[in-house]
């Protein structure tokens, strides 16, 4: 790739994940121009951004993927020569009551994309990169032993994993079919600041705050493998600019930990941190109904991105908890706005 002036267009930018990666591209590459389009659904938040909205190489596009003629006309009128695409609807529970939203986002959102990034780079390939993010869930679960490796088949389990699979499958048939430029990253569960609070830290942590029931589904014995978001937000980095077209990797931070431990180990940190009685919060911990269909484990094997790429995480995983709770107590205001309004709904629906 031709380095000097990238057009780059981040899907998904005001989100999670997204929003790490828009701020760590913006500020390391100012000649670079980043394009973050957003359809800022519930998960989308500019606030994520505030620090760099100004920038001159940022500029922020609203509007949704499903769309194909706006996905189109503003890769005509931009001209990105790559893309990263991160926009995804994300929240296991939320697949599982309603799974279309998925289909439309996940499937239709990167069919969109890559029709738009095929047309209009005209077949002409050179210097042009459609860069996928993906999930370890799109592998199933694992049981007590293994790891999932780039070579693991594809057995998805979740809707939303199901929709992950399907537009990874798109994304490889592109490569195939027209020659499209592309690479992939399956990424274990990630956990820092900005993280919207229906996933289980940033909920947590929520609770522990206002000293709320911890809905730990079923008995707690479910497997995660944790990464703290800047780390994937480097590797982003790393396979954007070094990664071998049509291939894939696997990120993932060699840190397992079963639900319940780790949510142990949160009530600890927090009660430390927030001055209560020790073993206060874990009082908090109550089983509730499981998730459906609840995999059972992933652990990701990182050996390929480690050895090729030289990537691994920079953090341990009690200092990025850590640093993770800090911020949570530091933007109070955050929380309390994105917990407020269509939250409360949500919350209603999935957990009373
Ligand atoms: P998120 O839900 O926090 O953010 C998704 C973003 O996409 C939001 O800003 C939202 O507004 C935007 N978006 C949703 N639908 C859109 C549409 N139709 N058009 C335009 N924008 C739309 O998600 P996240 O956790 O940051 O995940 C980002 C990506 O990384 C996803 O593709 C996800 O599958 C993948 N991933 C996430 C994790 C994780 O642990 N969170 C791990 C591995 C991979
Ligand atoms: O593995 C990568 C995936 O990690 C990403 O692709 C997804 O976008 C991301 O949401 C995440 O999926 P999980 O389903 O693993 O994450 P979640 O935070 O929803 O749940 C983590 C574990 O905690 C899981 O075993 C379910 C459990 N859990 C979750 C919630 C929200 C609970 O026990 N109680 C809860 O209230």
């Amino acid at each position: 790739m031709n380095k000097a002036n990238l057009k780059i267009l981040i899907t998904g930018g005001a989100g999670f994940i997204g929003s790490h990666v828009v701020r760590r591209f913006v500020l390391k590459y100012p000649n670079y121009r980043v394009y973050n389009l957003d359809n800022l659904t519930y998960a989308g938040n500019l606030e994520n951004l505030k620090d760099i909205e100004n920038k001159p190489n940022y500029i922020f596009i609203k509007g949704n993927i499903v769309d194909a003629s706006f996905v189109f006309e503003i890769f005509e009128k931009h001209q990105f020569d790559s893309v990263i695409h991160l926009a995804a609807e994300s929240h296991v529970d939320r697949s599982i009551s309603d799974p279309l939203v998925f289909v439309r986002t996940n499937v239709i959102g990167t069919m969109n994309l890559l029709n738009a990034a095929k047309e209009l780079w005209n077949d002409d390939f050179k210097n042009k990169k459609f860069y996928h993010i993906s999930t370890d869930e799109v592998y199933g679960s694992l049981d007590e032993i293994g790891l999932f490796t780039e070579k693991t088949s594809y057995n998805p389990n979740s809707p939303y994993s199901a929709s992950k699979a399907s537009s990874d499958h798109f994304v490889r048939a592109y490569g195939e079919t027209y020659g499209l430029p592309y690479v992939i990253t399956n990424c274990s569960n990630n956990y820092g600041p900005n993280h919207f609070p229906e996933k289980l830290i940033p909920l947590f942590i929520n609770n522990i705050i206002n000293k709320q029931p911890l809905p730990v589904y079923g008995d707690g014995n479910y497997t995660r493998d944790w990464l703290f978001v800047e780390d994937h937000a480097i590797a982003i980095d790393l396979v954007f600019h070094k990664g071998k077209n049509q291939e894939t990797y696997n990120i993932g931070g060699f840190n397992e930990w079963k639900n319940i431990d780790l949510v142990k180990l949160l009530c600890k940190l927090m009660d430390q941190k927030l001055n209560r009685k020790e073993g206060e919060s874990e009082q908090l911990i109550t089983n509730v109904k499981d998730r459906p269909g609840h995999d059972l484990r992933y652990a990701i094997d990182a050996n390929k991105i480690n050895k090729e790429l030289g990537w691994e995480p920079s953090v341990t995983f009690e200092e990025g908890l850590s640093k993770t709770v800090d911020w949570y107590l530091n933007n109070k205001e955050w929380l309390d706005n994105v917990t407020s309004g269509s939250y409360k709904e949500y919350y209603k629906k999935q957990y009373l």
